[in-house]
């Protein structure tokens, strides 16, 4: 059986990045060799060296430090195996899937539009695959849809689970949807864990002006590139 592959976070950019790279090396080998400007090739040295730590940061996030960060991101969500999950933005179904093995009579539902620039080989067949590889299939489901405009009714899930996923909107309105989404679809009592490395402040916020407990938390920095954050936020009963 193969094992489940979870893609690359964002592989434009890390191409992008590389690329970068490899020009301010060359360029600092021009400038030893034939403009003989050593400062410029100095500096130019500093800036490969830099674009290439972002992208073995980049890939070793996305190759282990994820999976080290996705365990500890569904610990947070505190299951007792009978909740019905939701992970928004599952791409090749990391949270889902860790949260699905823990599951005995509950049930993990991802939710995707599945882009392609956002993960590399992102799309349901390659979830249901690492499904598979993990043994998590029956206690899993894949549906199409906007993070923005859930198919599901009020009250849905007692965990929502989401990484990565919502920067991905760029306008703070279709963030701010998604939040109330997320609020919406959560039982009395639910539980959310966000994690996300741009905007967390302000998921924090819109959490707590719709009545939410939330904290933020920087998630460890060895294992997420660029630095992560979390938001672990509690719907009260009365809500
Ligand atoms: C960087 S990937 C992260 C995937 C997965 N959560 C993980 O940590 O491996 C971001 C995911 O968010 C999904 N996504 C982006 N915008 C979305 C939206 N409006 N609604 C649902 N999913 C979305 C992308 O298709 C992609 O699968």
């Amino acid at each position: 059986m193969k094992k489940a592959d979870y893609g690359i976070d964002a592989p434009g950019v890390i191409r992008n990045l590389a690329f970068g790279s490899l020009g301010a090396a060359a360029a600092a080998v021009l400038g030893f060799h034939l403009l003989h400007q050593p400062a410029f090739a100095v500096s130019m040295i500093w800036v490969a060296g830099f674009l290439g730590f972002e992208v073995i940061a980049m890939l070793w996030t996305s190759l282990k430090g994820k999976r080290l960060a996705a365990r500890k991101l569904v610990d947070l969500a505190e299951l007792n195996g009978s909740e019905r999950v939701l992970d928004v933005g599952c791409g090749r179904g990391l949270l889902l899937i860790e949260a699905a093995k823990r599951l005995k009579g509950g049930r993990a539902v991802g939710l995707d539009i599945w882009n392609q620039e956002d993960l590399s080989g992102n799309g349901p067949e390659a979830t249901r695959t690492n499904l598979e590889a993990e043994g998590a299939s029956d206690r899993a489901e894949l549906v199409d849809g906007n993070a923005m405009a859930m198919p599901f009714p009020d009250g849905s899930f007692e965990v929502v689970v989401s990484s990565l996923c919502l920067h991905n909107l760029y306008q703070a309105q279709d963030r701010a949807k998604a939040l109330a989404e997320i609020v919406r679809v959560l039982k009395p009592g639910g539980r959310a864990v966000i994690q996300d490395f741009r905007h967390t402040a302000v998921y924090a916020n819109t959490l707590r002006e719709a009545g939410l407990e939330a904290k933020r938390h920087l998630v460890n920095p060895l294992l997420m590139f660029p630095p992560t954050w979390r938001v672990v936020a509690k719907k009260t009963k009365d809500e």
